[in-house]
């Protein structure tokens, strides 16, 4: 892993956004890896906004890999505001958005995200 993708990880796990338990969420993903043993929840709420459902607040939960909890962490603030549909056809590169291009060990941490 580059200096500057494990300084932006850092970064990023410093201050996680939505982490934890969503009560009263409307929908929940749950995706796990084998290899890893990683495993991911997303909780997502909605609400309507201008006659569209668009999610109102995503929250996550992680178990143990950093990038996996730094790729979450940004990911829920990005699909804020968005409907499933725009939130679904987000791709793994997007999601992982400010990090940058990911080693090819860690993407399978984002598409766990994706998943989700
Ligand atoms: Fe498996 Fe990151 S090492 S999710």
């Amino acid at each position: 892993m580059t200096d500057d993708l494990q300084k932006r990880i850092a970064e990023a796990l410093r201050n996680p956004q939505n982490l934890g338990e969503l009560p009263g969420a409307d929908a929940v993903g749950t995706v796990g890896n084998s290899d890893c043993g990683e495993m991911l929840r997303l909780w997502v709420k909605f609400k309507e906004q201008n006659g569209r459902k668009v999610i109102d607040r995503a929250t996550f939960q992680s178990f143990g890999c950093e990038t996996a909890i730094a790729v979450a962490s940004l990911a829920t603030e990005m699909i804020r505001g968005k409907t499933a549909e725009e939130a679904l056809a987000l791709k793994t590169e997007e999601l992982a958005g400010e990090l940058g291009p990911l080693p090819p060990m860690k993407i399978h941490c984002a598409q766990l995200v994706e998943g989700a």
